[in-house]
């Protein structure tokens, strides 16, 4: 099976990227699954439920959050009713949602779960390890295809954390920084991982946003507001061949594909 992880989708021009790229990948079949992060698909912001059924629509399967999953107030209350629209597993219990989701394929069931880092981010979440190894044990131990989504900022966290399920699951890929890293790999144990999937938005600008207002804000020390950039889109993210018998990937590819001008 083919599936297709794809890196924080932001604003309208990522939203408009990953409808154009994603359709045409399905209608060639180069995909069969796809899950995606929207936590910066509206405006740069966290998606309405509506709108995250509206990405759901336009081709992705799964849809994962992060740090940014509470921006709107009504996902807030609209989180409950699609278990296809995930956030981190390690919120505070005490947080609508859930952290994972099981998914009936034509070739067997796929398990998404959604960690969130530590490091430079919220103080307020459970340990990542932690979590998932209790996953793992508990309510998963019977799955074999089990995608993990790390939305972290270090490298260092990352890595370890992919390390440290190695062996256990199909894939630990990492989303939030919006740059793609060039270490997509097998691990010793079979797991396929990669530190960031990178962003699917527009290229000419800072992490998705208007580049001269970052740097005027780097510069001068005073607010700006940051709009969402519009040049040059793109989809980046990863290919992943899985054998879904075992759960195990045969292959990880990182993706950038630019939309094709209209
Ligand atoms: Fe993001
Ligand atoms: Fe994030």
């Amino acid at each position: 099976m083919k599936v297709l992880l794809v890196g924080d989708i932001v604003g309208r021009p990522g939203r408009n990227a990953f409808t154009q790229i994603v359709g045409r990948m399905r209608d060639a079949g180069e995909v069969d699954f796809v899950i995606a992060n929207g936590e910066n698909a509206a405006a740069g912001r966290g998606p309405t439920p509506e709108m995250a059924q509206a990405i759901l629509a336009s081709g992705a399967d799964v849809i994962i959050l992060g740090d940014h999953t509470w921006d709107s107030k009504e996902m807030v209350a609209g989180i409950d009713l699609e278990e296809r629209v995930i956030r981190p597993a390690n919120f505070p219990k005490e947080a609508p949602g859930r952290g994972w989701v099981r998914v009936e394929t034509p070739e067997g069931p796929l398990v998404v779960m959604q960690l969130i880092g530590r490091v430079f981010m919220q103080p307020h979440q459970a340990c990542p390890f932690t979590t998932a190894d209790r996953m793992l044990k508990g309510e998963l131990a019977n799955d074999r295809a089990i995608f993990v989504d790390i939305h972290a900022e270090a490298t260092s966290e990352k890595m370890a954390f992919g390390r440290y399920l190695d062996g256990r699951v199909t894939s630990v890929t990492g989303t939030h920084t919006h740059c793609q890293t060039s270490d997509g790999r097998l691990f010793p144990k079979g797991t396929a991982f990669m530190t960031d999937l990178g962003m699917t938005g527009p290229q000419d600008s800072v992490l998705g946003r208007a580049v001269e207002p970052v740097v005027a804000k780097f510069v001068t020390g005073l607010p700006h507001r940051f709009d969402v950039a519009s040049g040059n889109p793109a989809l980046e993210g990863a290919l992943l061949d899985v054998d879904m018998t075992t759960g195990r990937a045969r292959s990880i590819e990182a993706l950038r594909v630019y939309t094709e001008a209209e």
